[in-house]
Order: structure tokens, then C-alpha cells, then sequence
């Protein structure tokens, strides 16, 4: 059944590589990133925002989730992606979620503390890992749409005391990463990221992660980060096989059929992407 991502991740971190974390929007995407990770023999991790339990209920995605982790035999964790209510989460947690990210990056600091506490009492109490983001990401991520003049780095030692103050099981950094592509190669700060390791010691989360060439997720992974999340270039790959197929076909109307190079498109990123994490074959 559906885990959370304690084991998964400190196993990564112990062995050097990340957990991906897909963010999904309906069937068909879970069972790309789910048949892909089996193949491989990867944990993996599938992502929903609130923009995507808005679009699909929360009932329906923790349904199809827990249909996939009855499934197959490796690792597969549902985590609750850059929520924000805390209503919310607790929907999910009573549906059987098991792991959520609690983003309070857009509040002050003591602000963010409280509420990620909160979010981590009610979490452990049900057996479910907490993630929070400390620094903030520029981009776009479904609804949550951050200016560049609003995104700021992680600060070390803030972050040093946040996790103690907060009991995070894991915590997302900021070091130059942007949700969506990047109009030019980002620069990520490596050096920020080693303090950060230094003094931090649960799992570091590297969001944002379409659009950064394999060997900068590498060097992140080198550095610590054990869960990867990937978005955008999956959307992409989706979507344009799916209107491809409906040019070259303008008289194509079975789901069944345009669907299936939309889902062929997306596993090949699927896969590229568990490769550049080091996950495979880990169970
Ligand atoms: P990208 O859309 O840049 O891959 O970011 C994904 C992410 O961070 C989801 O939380
Ligand atoms: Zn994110
Ligand atoms: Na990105």
C-alpha cells in the first residue's frame, strides 16, 4: 500500500541518490509514472498540488494511487505538493496520505515555524511525513505563481533552526532553482547547498527541476538532495505528442488511442529523469 516517504528517502540519502517526485494530474499520468518506476525497480513519489485535487478530487487521485501501490512491488508514496491549508491536508490525511508539504515559504519566518509545527503534530500523529520549504522558489507551479523580485535563497543557518524548531522530515531548498523552464541556464548556488548539508541533516529537496541540465541535479544530489521534483517537462511531453497526434489525425476521437503516444512521450521523460536520480534498481 501507499508509504510515506521517511524510509524512501533516508535509504537515498544514505546511498547517494534521489527519489523522484512526478506531479501527476490524472489516470493516465499515475499509471505512466507508476508502470515507468516498476520497470526500473525505483521508489517513486507521485505529486499533486491543489491546483490538481481541484481538477480531479482528492477521492479519485488517492483512489487511483493506492489501486497502483496494491500493483507493483516497489516503494510508491502520494504526497500532498506545495499545499497551503491546512483544511486541506487534513482531507488527505483522513483519505490515507500519507506524506504532505506544508509551504509556508511565503510567510515570515516565526510565521512559518507555527504553522509547519501544526502541520507535522497532526502528520505523525497519522503516520505521515512533513515537508517544508525554507527560501522561496521564483516560477510557476499550477496556481502558485512567484515573482523573481519575491524568490529569495535558503539561508543556512535559518534553515538549521527551522528544522530543529519545526520537526520536518524533510526540507525543500531554495538555491536558485524556478518552477517552469528558464528563459537562460540557471545558476545554482553548490556552495549554499553544501552549508546548508552541513548543518541540516533530514533529506533536502530540490524542486523545480524541468529545465536543469542532468549533471546540476547531479551535482545537487552529490550535495544532498534526495528528492527531485519534476513537473513541467512532463505537462510538455504530454501535451505535445497529445496535439501531434490530433493534427495528424484531425478525425482521431478515442481517448483510448490519441492517449497512448501522450503516455509514450511522457514515459521516455519518465525514464530519463529516474535515470538522472540514480534511482534504479534500488529495490
Ligand atoms: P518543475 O515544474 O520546474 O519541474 O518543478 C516541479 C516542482 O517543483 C513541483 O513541486
Ligand atoms: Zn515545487
Ligand atoms: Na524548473
Amino acid at each position: 500500500c501507499l508509504v510515506n516517504t521517511k524510509d524512501m528517502l533516508l535509504k537515498a540519502q544514505k546511498e547517494g541518490y534521489a527519489v523522484p517526485a512526478f506531479n501527476i494530474h490524472n489516470l493516465e499520468t499515475i499509471q505512466v509514472v507508476v508502470e515507468t518506476a516498476s520497470e526500473l525497480r525505483s521508489p517513486v513519489i507521485l505529486a499533486a498540488t491543489p491546483g490538481t485535487f481541484k481538477y480531479a478530487g482528492r477521492d479519485y487521485i488517492q483512489a487511483i494511487a493506492e489501486t497502483a501501490a496494491k500493483k507493483y512491488s516497489i516503494p510508491i508514496a502520494l504526497h500532498l505538493d506545495h499545499h497551503e491549508n491546512i483544511e486541506d491536508i487534513k482531507e488527505s490525511i483522513e483519505l490515507g496520505t500519507k506524506s504532505v508539504m506544508i509551504d509556508g515559504s511565503h510567510l515570515p519566518f516565526e510565521e512559518n515555524i507555527q504553522v509547519v509545527k501544526q502541520v507535522v503534530e497532526l502528520a505523525h500523529s497519522n503516520g505521515a511525513t512533513v515537508e517544508a520549504e525554507l527560501g522561496r522558489l521564483g516560477g510557476q507551479e499550477d496556481d502558485l505563481v512567484v515573482d523573481d523580485a519575491d524568490s529569495y535563497y535558503t539561508d543556512p543557518q535559518a534553515a538549521k533552526e527551522f528544522v530543529e524548531r519545526t520537526g520536518v522530515d524533510s526540507l525543500a531548498v531554495a538555491i536558485g532553482t524556478a518552477h517552469g523552464l528558464y528563459k537562460s541556464a540557471p545558476k545554482l548556488d553548490f556552495n549554499r547547498l553544501r552549508e546548508i548539508r552541513e548543518v541540516v541533516s533530514v533529506p533536502l529537496v530540490l524542486h523545480g527541476a524541468s529545465g536543469i541540465p542532468f549533471e546540476d541535479v547531479r551535482k545537487c544530489i552529490e550535495l544532498g538532495c534526495c528528492k527531485v521534483n519534476i513537473a513541467t517537462e512532463l505537462k510538455i511531453s504530454f501535451s505535445n505528442a497529445l496535439r501531434q497526434y490530433l493534427i495528424d489525425h484531425p478525425n482521431a476521437n478515442d481517448p483510448r488511442k490519441y492517449m497512448e503516444p501522450a503516455k509514450q512521450a511522457m514515459k521516455q521523460v519518465v525514464k530519463e529523469k529516474i535515470e538522472m536520480c540514480m534511482s534504479v534498481n534500488r529495490y
